[in-house]
């Protein structure tokens, strides 16, 4: 699919994603332009849990992969 962490593999962007997308890791964790974080859906729930385990979570901390 073309999620965030997918497309930033295209572009050689350094995020790692180490789960392939099924929300059971933390490494695709990213930082989103504040500008933009309020244009995403909302994260669900599974994503909430698996950033609180995130290192330095912030308030505009998401899941690349579950960026669409
Ligand atoms: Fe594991 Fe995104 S790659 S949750």
């Amino acid at each position: 699919g073309d999620n965030v962490m997918y497309l930033a593999h295209r572009y050689d962007i350094e995020v790692e994603g180490a789960c392939e997308a099924s929300l059971a890791c933390c490494t695709c964790h990213v930082y989103v332009d504040e500008s933009f974080y309020d244009k995403l859906p909302e994260p669900k729930e599974e994503e909430e849990d698996m950033l609180d385990l995130a290192p330095v979570l912030k308030p505009n901390s998401r899941l690349s992969c579950q960026i669409i």
